[in-house]
């Protein structure tokens, strides 16, 4: 076969390492792509959302699958965009359609789609500009921490978690009347804080079947001990050793299979990877939110521990018979540390050039934001790459990714050096 993965970091990185393993690939592409992915696959100078360039590659290059990293083009229904056009339809897209996608693309949709099927999650109100008094009001009803999220996409910046009442107030009006986040908080989420330890469930769907992947926990704050800025996630470890067979049963019996009947009761079109982000409360687990992709860093855990061969998965997804397949996870731990550049998640330089990758030994190197430029490796973007290690605990496995990461060089290179600190 011939596939092509959308996206350019880590995650796509490591979903070319992985499918680059498979008996059943012939010619990768990615597109845009990253250093990395320069290595093992042909990278195309492709933006993610322009559906015209990627139909002209996908028949230029007889592309037989296309497996989609970022939600974004998820959300703007590049699987509707194949299946509606004769030269397109019969390649597999790996991710669901648009109507599903609003899982992600629309945090009210969300809501009243675990309301609907008795998915446990934060109690919540939704508001606009036209009802911003009652918006108010439901504050004040609310215990603090208040938590108000944008309903739209807002490149994970959208969600505000805020003590003082007033605060709250200022903030909802900021972005209902003064469009903080754009368009995407043109309605706004205000929802019930819930106390409680987070990790997130990664679940592949056909529509009618599904298979539950290894458990991760990402660290997505840029200061030790949990502190500072929101990011895209600066690290993260599967397994996440709180989540027992007795919490995962709940999981699965309360939130995974009610996940799946829903979409097909809906009629919502899904084939492709479910995030669950959930969180731990007391002994029950509850919905945070739905991705519908794969997290990143996570990824750059969960394919290491995967043993199937991925494209017999995604084959399977495309005919609707992963029933007939059975999930192979390696035993072992695997961590992931992710190295940024100063400054992120605010401003930061880029274009420092990144030495010592030649003597990692016992580590993964998934690239992110770094691309080839004269032969050398600089950095592209905030978070930079992403050192995975596989270990029989995740201490032994964070060890040996810090000990590389000892080996690595660029300037103003930042990591957190706490990865795994609460467990
Ligand atoms: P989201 O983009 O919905 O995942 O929210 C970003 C982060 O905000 C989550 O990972 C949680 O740490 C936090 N968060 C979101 N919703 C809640 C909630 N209802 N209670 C407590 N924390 C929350
Ligand atoms: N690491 C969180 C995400 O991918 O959304």
């Amino acid at each position: 076969m011939n596939i092509l993965i959308l996206g350019s970091g880590g995650r796509e990185h490591t979903f070319a390492w992985k499918i680059n393993q498979s008996q059943h690939c012939n010619n990768l592409y990615v597109a845009p792509g990253n250093s990395g992915t320069t290595e093992i696959a042909s990278n195309i100078n492709i933006n993610v959302t322009d559906f015209e360039a990627i139909k002209k590659h996908v028949i230029e290059k007889n592309i037989d699958m296309v497996v989609v990293g970022p939600e974004d083009p998820l959300v703007k229904g590049i699987h509707d965009f194949f299946l509606s056009d004769d030269a397109l339809k019969n390649v597999a897209v790996i991710g669901p359609e648009k109507a599903a996608a609003e899982l992600e693309g629309s945090k009210e949709f969300a809501k009243e789609f675990m309301y609907r099927h008795n998915i446990p999650t934060a109690a919540y109100q939704s508001f606009d500009a036209t009802n911003l008094e009652e918006g108010f009001a439901f504050l004040e009803s609310l215990k603090p921490p208040y938590v108000l999220k944008a309903d739209g996409l807002a490149a994970g910046k959208g969600v505000l978690i805020l003590n003082d009442l007033d605060e709250a107030k200022l903030e909802l009006k900021n972005m209902l009347v003064d469009a903080k986040f754009g368009s995407a908080s043109s309605k706004v989420v205000i929802e019930e804080f819930l106390d409680g330890i987070e990790f997130s469930c990664f679940v592949l769907t056909d529509g009618k079947n599904y298979k539950i992947l290894p458990t991760a926990k990402d660290y997505k704050r840029i200061g030790e001990g949990d502190t500072g800025l929101n990011t895209g996630g600066m690290g993260a470890i599967s397994p996440v050793s709180f989540v027992n067979d007795a919490l995962m049963q709940k999981v699965e019996e309360r939130i995974v299979r009610p996940t799946i009947l829903g979409l097909q009761k809906d009629n919502l079109p899904y084939k492709g990877f479910v995030f669950i982000g959930l969180i731990k409360v007391g002994d029950d687990p509850k919905v945070i939110e739905y991705n519908v992709r794969m997290g990143d860093p996570e990824t750059e855990v969960v394919l290491p521990r995967l043993k199937n061969d991925l494209v017999e998965l995604f084959q399977a997804v495309g005919n609707q018979t992963l029933d007939t397949l059975d999930i192979e996870i390696d035993d072992r731990a695997a961590t992931t540390v992710m190295l940024v550049s100063g400054g992120y998640p605010e401003a930061y330089e880029k274009g420092k050039e990144i030495s010592g990758l030649e003597s990692i030994e016992d580590s993964i190197v998934f690239h992110a934001g770094a691309k080839q430029e004269n032969g050398k490796v600089v950095t592209s973007g905030g978070r930079v790459m992403a050192i995975t290690s596989y270990g029989n605990t995740y201490n032994e496995a964070l060890k040996k990714s810090y000990q590389n990461i000892d080996k690595l060089h660029f300037d103003k290179m930042n990591y957190r050096k706490d990865i795994g600190f609460d467990l």
